[in-house]
C-alpha cells in the first residue's frame, strides 16, 4: 500500500465489544416487533399510499416528503408516465430474459445514456453497490490490461466517501462504523485526504487503477466538490494514466440540475456509476464507460442475472428522458439555487443551524442539536427528511417538487428548528 495512505481511518484495534453482540441480541426495547433483520432504524412511521410529492401513513397524517426513498424517487409518487411505462412493459409479457438473450428495452436505453452522456458503453446492474463494485472490476481489468503483472490495481477514494456496503465499496467507503465489525475487507483500495496535494503523493501511474469520488457527497454530509477541483482531479488522473471513476448514485440524473452532476464542472470522467432514481424505485443500477474501458473485458469475466432486464429497462428509459429534460433540469438548478437561500437564510433565526451546503435539489444543514431530535420534530410537522452523520441534516425533495412545495418544507423546518430552540 502506498505510503500516503497509511494514515488508518479506523484504529488498529477494534474498539467495539468483544465479541461484538449479534444483531439479535439488540435490547428489547430497540428492537422492533418485525420479522424483518433489524439492521436499520426505522422511523415510527409506516407508510401506506403517496400521490405527487406527499406520502400518507397508515393513520391517515400527509407527510411532503424530502427524502424521495433516499434520492430515488425523483418523480414522486402515482406519477402517471411512470405507472403507464410499467403497464407498457408488462404488455409483452417480459420481466426477465437473462443476458444470453438481447432484448430491446435494454438497447434502446444503452443508447439513449451513450447518445446523453460521455459513455460509449453501458453495463447494467441492480443497484448502487453493484455498480460500484462492477466498475472497480472495469477499472481493474482495465488496468491489468496495460500492466499483465497486476501491480497497477489500487482504488483510492477519499475522505467523506460513500460507495456502499459490500466488502470492496466499503473499503471504499470512510465510515468507521460501516466499516470496522466487518475486517478485513477487500485488499488493495484505501481512502486519501480530498486534497489535491495528497493525492499527488497516492495516485501512483505504477500501482494505481482508479480514482472514486461522489461530485457531490451525499452520507458524507452533503459536500459539493468545487468544480475547479473536480478538472484539478481529472488533470491529475489524466496524467498519471490513473481512471476518475464519478460515483453518481445519489447525485447524479438531474439532481444537481444537471443529467450527470459533472457535466457542470465540464469534465469527462472515464466511468459513471448511477443508480437510485434510475427505474423510478424498480431496483436498478448502471456503470457507463467509455470504449476504452469497456473493452478491456471478455465475454464471461462479469455478469449478472437480473441486470438490464426488460421491464426495468424499459421503465428507466421513460425515467431518463424525463430526468435529462432540459426544463425539468432549468427548473431544478433554479428552484434549487431559491431553496438553497431559504435554508440558509434559517442560520439568520436559529443558532443551531451552522452551514447549509447543497446544489439542485440536495442540500445538507449542520445543526448543532443531534440531526435525530430536528428529524423527529419535522416529522411531527408533516416534513419526511433524513440525515447525512450525526449533525446533518439532508433533504432531497423529488424533483418533481414545485416552489410551493419547497416553500412549505421551510416553513416546516423552521417550526421544527423552533420547537428545540431553549426558552
Ligand atoms: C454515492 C453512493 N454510492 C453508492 C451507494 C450504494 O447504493 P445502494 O444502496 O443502491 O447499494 C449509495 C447509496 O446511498 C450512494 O449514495
Amino acid at each position: 500500500m502506498n505510503a500516503a495512505l497509511e494514515t488508518p481511518v479506523e484504529p488498529a484495534v477494534d474498539p467495539l465489544p468483544s465479541p461484538i453482540a449479534p444483531m439479535s441480541a439488540a435490547p428489547a426495547s430497540s428492537a422492533p416487533a418485525s420479522s424483518i433483520a433489524y439492521t436499520y432504524k426505522r422511523f415510527p412511521l409506516t407508510i401506506v399510499r403517496g400521490d405527487g410529492v406527499t406520502l400518507v401513513d397508515d393513520a391517515g397524517n400527509e407527510y411532503l416528503d424530502c427524502m424521495s426513498g433516499i434520492a430515488t424517487n425523483a418523480l414522486g409518487y402515482n406519477d402517471s408516465g411512470v405507472n403507464a411505462a410499467i403497464a407498457e412493459a408488462l404488455s409483452n409479457g417480459l420481466i426477465h430474459l437473462s443476458n444470453l438473450v438481447s432484448n430491446q428495452p435494454a438497447e434502446r436505453l444503452a443508447h439513449f445514456l451513450t447518445a446523453q452522456t460521455f459513455a460509449d458503453k453501458v453495463f447494467f446492474c441492480n443497484s448502487g453497490v453493484e455498480a460500484v463494485e462492477g466498475s472497480f472490476k472495469f477499472a481493474r481489468r482495465w488496468a491489468r490490461s496495460i500492466d499483465a503483472s497486476g501491480a497497477k490495481h489500487e482504488i483510492v477514494a477519499v475522505r467523506g466517501s460513500f460507495h456502499g456496503r459490500l466488502f470492496a465499496s466499503v473499503a471504499a467507503t470512510d465510515r468507521a462504523q460501516y466499516r470496522m465489525p466487518f475486517r478485513p475487507l477487500t485488499p488493495g483500495i484505501s481512502i486519501s485526504e480530498r486534497d489535491l496535494d495528497a493525492l499527488k503523493v497516492v495516485l501512483n501511474p505504477e500501482t494505481t487503477a482508479a480514482l472514486i469520488v461522489e461530485p457531490v457527497q451525499g452520507e458524507g454530509g452533503v459536500r459539493p466538490m468545487d468544480h475547479g477541483f473536480l478538472r484539478e482531479l481529472r488533470a491529475l488522473t489524466a496524467e498519471r494514466n490513473v481512471l476518475l471513476i464519478l460515483d453518481e448514485i445519489q447525485c447524479g440524473m438531474g439532481r444537481t440540475g444537471r443529467f450527470l452532476a459533472h457535466e457542470a464542472a465540464e469534465i469527462t470522467p472515464d466511468i459513471v456509476t448511477l443508480a437510485k432514481p434510475i427505474a423510478a424505485g424498480l431496483p436498478m443500477g448502471a456503470i457507463l464507460l467509455t470504449n476504452r474501458v469497456a473493452s478491456a473485458l471478455q465475454p464471461g469475466e462479469h455478469g449478472t442475472t437480473f441486470g438490464g432486464g426488460p421491464l426495468v429497462t424499459h421503465v428507466a428509459h421513460h425515467v431518463c428522458q424525463r430526468l435529462a429534460d432540459p426544463e425539468l433540469l432549468r427548473r431544478v438548478r433554479e428552484d434549487g439555487a431559491w431553496f438553497g437561500a431559504q435554508l440558509a437564510a434559517l442560520k439568520d433565526t436559529h443558532p443551531s443551524v451552522r452551514a447549509v451546503r447543497g446544489v439542485g435539489f440536495m442540500w445538507g444543514v449542520d445543526v448543532t442539536e443531534p440531526a435525530g431530535s430536528v428529524i423527529d420534530r419535522a416529522r411531527a410537522q408533516g416534513l419526511l427528511i433524513i440525515s447525512a452523520g450525526d449533525h446533518t441534516l439532508r433533504i432531497l425533495p423529488p424533483l418533481v417538487a414545485t416552489r410551493a412545495d419547497l416553500e412549505r418544507a421551510v416553513a416546516m423546518l423552521d417550526r421544527a428548528l423552533r420547537d428545540g430552540a431553549t426558552p
